[in-house]
């Protein structure tokens, strides 16, 4: 345990909120729709490619176009977030975002020609971006330090959602005609939800602080912890904001010594969190289980349904476990568990295991998902919503984020490639490679914040005590 740890918990103490609070549990189930959208029009496209062949004679050069346009997007749309929210406040932005999710899902939907899908892809994909670190970011800054893991995890619990759901309509929908217009309609549903939603959601009090906005700070958070006095947890807000001019700080912020950890830290985890592999399992599970020797199509695609499912189970095991077992240990027992099923993945498909190879690459890649679930795939966007000071919280976050989109895009559009130039076995054990790094990575820089509060993480994250001294 280290010093800070213990005084955070005494000062964070009167500030917590009850957690069975109706409007706490709306706050959650509404504000994570955002991720929700993330996982299911991510998850979606691998049912709606099979159709385009057909529809609009897509060779596998305009799929992969296809795929690749939404994460371009999203690396785009998450560039100008953090400033829009930092600007304009992180409930706006994230109401504008659920009208761009709407109008994407109903253009694509409805396409009558490739621009116009496209374009509606663009839209959905700038939504994701955004919305992929406002959620965390607004989750982080409207929870109190005790279950904060939990409660910014609720948006990786919905992004795994997203994508078991979309792995269920994909299945559902593929033998209809126009199935691949209602994969892409679908997302509708959970963007009105989510502007609705957030009509009735206030402000993060932490950014109507820094703008120097009391009251309407105070009135954010008696709604926010459903108590009158909130007057402990918003002087600890106002102590820490010059008032005002906070969120006014120039970008020349970000050369600072104090962001050299953050952003080492927020970037190295955004590209660790994907050159790992997570996202060339999870696009191209089937045709890795079929490699495998799973022969039958369906076979392959229940599997897939079921490494979903883990990955749900697995995010909301995490939930409970991040507040208790604070982030920097639970990351480290991720990575073991990753490194190991790759280590496997990747010798089983190159000693061909013959007919025990399809259960051995089935139960690894399961597990391989699963301690990414409980690691890296939450503490990343954790993370990065704790460690940046709120001055300039916003264009941080989007900056770990761009990192991250850009190398989703990286490592899934030459996944097959990879896997033609050096085989199914070396580019496992390459994501191997690469998770040894992420190891050390972590040992060397990554902190704890578990039970702290952000102002005190802002305070501290420099000193190089406040690294913990237990490892697992
Ligand atoms: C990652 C996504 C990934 C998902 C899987 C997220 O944390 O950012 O790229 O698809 O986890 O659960």
């Amino acid at each position: 345990m280290n010093t800070g740890e213990s005084s955070a918990t005494a000062a964070s103490a009167s500030d917590l909120p009850q957690k069975r609070d109706w409007r706490f549990i709306l706050i959650a189930i509404v504000s994570g729709l955002g991720g929700l959208l993330f996982g299911y029009d991510t998850g979606v496209v691998a049912g709606v490619v099979l159709f385009l062949p057909n529809v609009f004679h897509f060779g596998a050069s305009m799929n992969g176009l296809f795929v690749a346009i939404a994460l371009a997007a999203a690396a785009f749309g998450a560039a100008f977030a953090g400033a829009l929210s930092d600007a304009f406040g992180r409930r706006s932005v994230l109401m504008v975002t659920a009208v761009l999710f709407v109008a994407g899902a109903m253009l694509a939907a409805i396409a009558w020609s490739v621009p116009i899908l496209f374009l509606g892809r663009a839209m959905v994909g700038a939504a994701i971006g955004v919305s992929s670190m406002i959620t965390p970011l607004y989750l982080s800054e409207i929870a109190a330090a005790h279950w904060r893991g939990a409660i910014v995890t609720i948006n990786q619990f919905y992004i795994t959602v997203g994508i078991f759901v979309s792995y269920i309509a994909d299945y559902l929908l593929s033998g209809f005609t126009d199935g691949w217009r209602w994969m892409l309609g679908l997302g509708i549903i959970p963007g009105v939800i989510l502007l609705i939603g957030m009509t009735i959601l206030p402000e993060s009090p932490r950014w109507l602080s820094g703008r120097g906005l009391v009251m309407r700070a105070e009135a954010a958070l008696r709604f926010l912890r459903n108590q009158l006095d909130v007057s402990v947890e918003l002087g600890a807000l106002r102590r820490d904001v010059v008032e005002g001019t906070r969120l006014a700080a120039p970008w020349s912020l970000l050369f600072e010594h104090k962001m050299r950890r953050p952003l080492i830290v927020g970037i190295g985890l955004a590209i660790f969190q994907q050159i790992t592999g997570i996202n060339a399992v999870l696009y191209f599970a089937p045709s890795i289980f079929q490699a495998a020797g799973l022969s039958s199509t369906s076979v392959s695609i229940l599997a897939t349904v079921g490494i979903g499912a883990v990955n749900v189970v697995m995010t909301a095991v995490a939930m409970r476990l991040l507040d208790s077992s604070g982030r920097r240990r639970l990351l480290l027992w991720g990575l073991w568990g990753m490194l190991v099923s790759l280590a496997i993945i990747g010798v089983g498909f190159m000693v061909q295991l013959h007919g025990a190879l399809a259960y051995v690459i089935v139960t690894m890649v399961a597990v391989f998902v699963a301690f990414f679930a409980i690691g890296l795939g939450p503490i990343f966007w954790l993370l990065i919503s704790e460690i940046f000071p709120l001055a300039i919280r916003g264009r941080a976050m989007s900056i770990a984020t761009v990192a991250n989109w850009v190398s989703n895009m990286v490592i899934t559009g030459i996944f097959l490639n990879l896997l033609l130039a050096i085989g199914r076995g070396p580019t496992f054990l390459l994501y191997a490679g690469m998770t040894v790094l992420a190891i050390l990575f972590t040992l060397w820089i990554v902190p704890e914040t578990k039970g702290r509060t952000l102002e005190e993480i802002e305070n501290n994250l420099d000193v190089a005590d406040q690294k913990p001294v237990s490892y697992p």
